[in-house]
């Protein structure tokens, strides 16, 4: 690549993809680790609340923008008894946890996780356990989470102190079924026959739920594909979305192909679409499936692969505590530019995890908390992604990589909140040595006015954010953009994420 390579895109109001979907910036709490446990809730610390909630973790998931949040899991999910973790704390059992090899205490559960979403303003998002359980357990939590009152679970749960039903209105059913590694794993029929006979009782109670069923656990699963469809097969008319889950890491020193993991992410959403749509054509469905990108994030398994999990039972260990870098921020951007280039499709996401494991908060016990890297991406297109996802086709130099084949040096999307007037640029370099440029034409706004520009970047692509040094990595304003005559000349240095706010006329 040139010192002076150059990528560009043109905008235009009337080509869009599809309005944002606000459910995009969810994220996920599993009861492993130390997400729950001195993550979001830790009775005696400092900060803590009359529930035991940390306010400092409130305060930065506040932050954050965070819309939804997925619980309890996650593998842990299937082998999870929801009864254990609610009515009185010190009547609830001490349980093997078997997918982290731990002891859940049970001393959180739904009724406290529902008064930490009503805190932290998020939708609460649930999973039923369709691992060691069925039909009938998920039934039972349907009605004690979401019927008023006058039977047996919706009075236990008033007796529980909360008077009125929960606001849960999307449902997962299951987690990874096709993973060996699954409590209760199954076959695809054997899931797709499941799934379906969950959803039509769920649906039974309440028919305008949002259910989403299990699809592949990644994409290199060896029954991708095969997998989705013949779940889908089952159980198209009775679930809204299919699931789909990847994480990415950089493998050795081959940073180019990281920083273009969202190819990869693009591929995936495509086959999925396309194997859903090819159900949908099979089976005469008018419906389109959408899909749940409900896990996803950086995640250094290998380092989880050689520590393996803890050998002896034990409470909260400390598990995939993950420290991001400047690079996985990049690729985190590069991930939500993905998510929302498909907003037609994926109608909902979640980043795995909230806090502490693969977190994009950090926690200490007793001690402070802090932004991870990845969390600045997230709360940036949390906050300014508004209005219509726009129709944008790069056209960028390109590199070789070892596992994506070329990828685009620039990639970016962009969205435009018509009624507030303001169009926003996410962009991303992934050029390791030069800075490059990309030149938005914007002339089809008509007057517009560059407001704000960050970047996020370091010299040191290796920089973190820690307890000692928690804003060593943060979004700076930038110097390299320049508004003219309609046209946006936006100089990213290597490695980099950006944002762009311009004011467009309302309308
Ligand atoms: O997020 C960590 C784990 O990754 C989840 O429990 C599981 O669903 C996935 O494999």
């Amino acid at each position: 690549m040139s010192p002076t390579a150059t990528a560009s895109l043109v905008l235009h109001p009337a080509f869009t993809v599809a309005p944002v979907n606000r459910r995009t910036f969810g994220s996920f709490v599993e009861h492993m680790g130390r997400c729950v446990y001195t993550g979001i809730f830790e009775p005696g610390h400092p900060s803590a609340d009359e529930d035991g909630f940390r306010t400092d973790v409130l305060d930065l998931v506040r932050e954050l923008g965070v819309t939804a949040v997925r619980y309890p899991g996650g593998n842990f999910v299937s082998g999870y008894r929801w009864e254990d973790g609610v009515g009185p704390v010190e009547q609830r059992p001490r349980r093997l946890d078997l997918a982290w090899h731990s002891v859940e205490t049970n001393r959180f559960g739904l009724d406290e996780f529902m008064r930490w979403a009503a805190r932290a303003d998020v939708e609460p998002v649930l999973a039923v356990n369709l691992g060691t359980r069925g039909v009938q357990e998920a039934v039972d939590l349907l009605e004690y989470t979401t019927v008023a009152g006058g039977t047996a679970l919706s009075e236990l749960r008033r007796s529980h102190g909360a008077e009125q039903p929960y606001p849960v209105r999307a449902w997962c059913l299951g987690n990874e079924m096709d993973g060996p590694w699954q409590t209760g794993h199954k076959t695809a029929h054997e899931y797709g026959r499941l799934a379906a006979e969950t959803a039509r009782a769920m649906r039974m109670v309440d028919p305008g739920l949002t259910l989403v069923a299990c699809g592949s656990s990644n994409r290199s699963m060896p029954t991708f594909g095969a997998w989705e469809a013949t779940v889908l097969e089952h159980a198209y008319e009775l679930v809204d979305q299919i699931s789909a889950h990847a994480y990415y890491q950089q493998v050795g020193d081959d940073l180019g192909s990281h920083l273009a993991a969202a190819l990869d992410m693009d591929a995936f959403v495509d086959a999925v679409v396309a194997t859903a749509d090819g159900v949908r054509a099979v089976g005469r469905h008018a419906k389109r499936i959408t899909i749940a990108f409900d896990e996803w994030n950086v995640w250094y398994q290998d380092r989880f692969d050689e520590q393996g999990p803890p050998t002896e039972w034990v409470e909260a260990p400390r598990l995939i505590e993950d420290t991001y870098d400047v690079a996985d921020a990049v690729v985190v951007g590069n991930l939500l530019i993905s998510l929302l280039r498909h907003s037609d499709r994926v109608a909902s996401a979640c980043q795995a995890q909230l806090v502490n494991v693969i977190g994009m908060i950090r926690s200490e016990p007793g001690g402070p908390a802090w932004r991870q890297t990845i969390f600045h991406p997230f709360a940036q297109a949390a906050a300014l992604a508004r209005g219509e996802v726009l129709r944008v086709q790069v056209r960028s130099p390109t590199y070789e990589t070892a596992l994506h084949g070329d990828a685009p040096v620039v990639d970016a999307v962009a969205t435009h909140d018509a009624e507030a007037g303001e169009l926003v640029v996410f962009a991303v370099s992934r050029s390791t040595t030069e800075p490059v440029t990309l030149d938005v034409d914007l002339r089809a706004f008509g007057d517009v006015r560059l407001t704000a520009a960050t970047v996020l970047a370091d010299d040191d692509v290796r920089a973190v954010n820690t307890e000692r040094e928690p804003d060593r990595v943060v979004p700076r304003p930038h110097d390299g953009a320049v508004l003219d005559g309609g046209r946006l000349a936006l100089r990213m240095p290597p490695v980099s994420w950006n944002v762009v706010r311009v004011a467009v006329p309302r309308s």
